[in-house]
């Protein structure tokens, strides 16, 4: 089933002399459960990507079918809401709320809503190793286990897909193949994961990778098998 329809999408920066298309009419789709890892070279344009498919960013042109919803026709408002029901991002650097504990930090999605999410927050918590964490601040973590607490975060409200941007890449390898582990477990019970990364190592891991190069596809591989 493909849950997401990505149609001659384009995206460019700057003014008119000094244009860059970040995004140049991309068309692809993803199917329910897929792992695609996002490779290319720096200022290819895989960031840009990945933040107009979870409505972080406005496309130019193009559409964005994510369960039968265009996202790039959704005011800020109801963009809001499609996120929190739909979308889970985890970055580079974490982002994690310095003030809150690992516990609030996780938690800080369903606030928004009136799931409480107890049980999926006692599995989450347990799966990600951050039992004796849990009334931490995110700084007295180590980076492999503040992305745990990310990944947590992303997962809380149960997303239809799951974006990370480089999500090991301020990490050590053997945090780094923990947050791969942990990505394909979830990915093993169903969850659909869209990842960027530089590492080929972890790419090969996905089951489908796509290699992005001046904003274009310039190969699409799914794996038949894992
Ligand atoms: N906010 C912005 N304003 C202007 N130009 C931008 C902006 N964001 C990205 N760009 C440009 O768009 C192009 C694509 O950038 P993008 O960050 O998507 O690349 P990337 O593939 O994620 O690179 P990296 O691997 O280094 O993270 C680059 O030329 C970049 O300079
Ligand atoms: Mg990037």
């Amino acid at each position: 089933m493909e849950i997401l329809k990505i149609k001659k999408l384009s995206k460019k920066y700057g003014k008119k002399d000094s244009e860059i298309l970040a995004v140049n009419n991309v068309s692809f789709n993803v199917r329910k459960g897929e792992f695609i890892a996002i490779v290319g070279p720096s200022g290819s344009g895989k960031s840009t990507l990945l933040n107009l498919l979870a409505g972080l960013d406005k496309a130019d042109s193009g559409e964005i079918i994510i369960n039968k919803t265009d996202i790039c026709k959704l005011n800020d408002k109801q963009m809001t809401i499609f996120r929190r029901d739909n979308i889970g991002f985890i970055y580079q650097f974490y982002n994690l709320i310095p003030t809150l504990t690992v516990k609030e930090n996780i938690l800080l999605p369903t606030l928004l809503t009136n799931n409480r999410q107890d049980e999926n927050y006692q599995k989450l918590i347990t799966k990600l190793g951050l039992q004796a964490k849990e009334e931490c601040l995110p700084n007295d973590l180590s980076g492999g286990q503040q992305q745990r607490v990310a990944i947590g975060r992303a997962l809380i409200n149960n997303p239809l897909i799951l974006f990370a941007d480089e999500p090991t890449g301020n990490l050590d390898s053997v945090s780094a193949k923990k947050i791969m582990d942990l990505l394909l477990h979830y990915n093993k019970n169903g969850q659909t994961i869209i990842m960027v990364t530089h590492d080929l190592n972890l790419a090969k891991k996905a089951s489908r990778v796509i290699t992005f190069k001046d904003g274009k596809i310039i190969k699409d591989s799914v794996k038949i098998h894992n």
